[in-house]
């Protein structure tokens, strides 16, 4: 019988064998449309990589005021069973990080790389895997902050730029959309839960969470927001305490801040009934049960996907003429087989 960590841990390898090839042609690409995929949103400075990287237990992301996060980093989280931690970038395949803060160097690198020295933003995604018995298995796409004005340096239409951007990721169906709103300001005007409400108006994919909670003004508090009275979602809203920067500059390592984050809601006198159901690790074991049931659901159009990619494959590979070439052929023979495996293992799921 299937785990939950094995479907995802399935769909997450699929998820790079679509990127490999998307980097070689067309097919496949349909196949990773296919899979859900969580997405963070939010505007500028509501915390969106503070929730990435306590929901990963882990401190690796670059931070900064502005548009630090400059192009999408698709993040894959892979459970391992035992052994050290470790990271590698799809850009980098030889490469194994064990110090998170070169992580975070190369993921300014390589937004650098792309972008230049400017404020300028890209579509094209970096990907990270990171490898862990500290982890859920999880797909998780980092973006770059909604914002309202331009800065110093960049274009006028940066604004819309970013928008349509984080647009094109969270009305795709299948995004499971993680919306983040800080708490001291109002839930409202929130950048987050306007796209969201744009895009999912039922609430049916959208997670919305808050966070800064311990910055609410004194006498004020979100109860309102977290008990869905002021924006109904399907799926319950998660309160978050993440680190100040404070917490930061003393080098506060994440393990202790989920601790701190715990102890904040136990002991809160108005989110003590609560504390169960905040903060970042159960987000995290939420998101994870959400995606397995969601991929459940999706097997069978997915089974078929795998077997229409398989067929174009066939195709392309008849219409090359075997034996296979040494460049693309090679490479699609390679997807070929992965698609059978694929099959195979996914058909198991089945029963
Ligand atoms: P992003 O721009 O949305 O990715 O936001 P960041 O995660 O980089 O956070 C922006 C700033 O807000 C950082 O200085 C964080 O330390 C701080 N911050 C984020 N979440 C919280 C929180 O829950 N409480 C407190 N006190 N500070 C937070
Ligand atoms: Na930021
Ligand atoms: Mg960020």
């Amino acid at each position: 019988m299937a785990t939950m960590e094995s479907l995802i841990g399935l769909v997450n390898r699929i998820q790079r064998a679509c990127t490999v090839l998307g980097d070689h042609g067309g097919e496949g690409l349909s196949l990773w449309e296919a899979l859900p995929t969580v997405a963070v949103v939010g505007g500028q400075s509501s915390g969106k990589s503070s929730v990435l990287e306590s929901v990963v237990g882990r401190d690796f992301l670059p931070r900064g005021s502005g548009i630090v996060t400059r192009r999408p980093l698709v993040l894959q989280l892979h459970k391992i069973e035992r052994g050290t931690e470790y990271a590698e970038f799809l850009h980098a395949p030889k490469k194994r990080f064990t110090d998170f803060a070169s992580v975070r160097k190369e993921i300014a690198d390589e937004t650098d790389r792309i972008t230049g020295k400017s404020k300028q933003i890209s579509n094209i995604p970096i990907h990270l895997s990171i490898y862990s018995p500290n982890v859920v298995n999880l797909t998780l796409i980092d973006l770059p902050g909604l914002t309202k004005v331009a800065v110093e340096g960049q274009s006028e239409s940066i604004v819309e730029d970013i928008e349509n951007m984080v647009r094109s990721y969270v009305e795709k169906p299948n995004c499971i959309i993680l919306a983040i709103s800080p708490a001291n300001q109002d839930i409202a005007t929130s950048d987050a839960i306007k796209l969201a409400r744009e895009v999912d108006p039922t609430g049916e994919r959208t997670f919305g969470v808050v966070t800064k909670l311990d910055l609410m003004d004194k006498g004020t508090n979100a109860l309102d927001v977290l008990e869905g009275r002021s924006y109904r979602l399907q799926h319950p809203w998660v309160g978050i305490v993440n680190r100040s920067q404070a917490d930061i500059n003393k080098n506060v390592d994440m393990i202790a801040a989920r601790r701190k984050e715990q102890e904040y809601f136990e002991s809160s006198p108005e989110y003590g009934h609560l504390a169960s159901k905040m903060g970042a690790e159960y987000l995290a074991k939420l998101l994870s049960k959400h995606l397995e049931t969601v991929i459940r659901q999706r097997i069978p159009s997915i089974i078929a996907l795998i077997n229409k990619t398989i067929d174009e494959l066939n195709a392309e590979l008849d219409r090359i003429g075997r034996p296979i070439g040494v460049d693309g052929g090679a490479q699609l023979y390679t997807i070929l087989e992965m698609c059978r495996a694929f099959d195979k293992v996914f058909k198991e799921h089945l029963d």
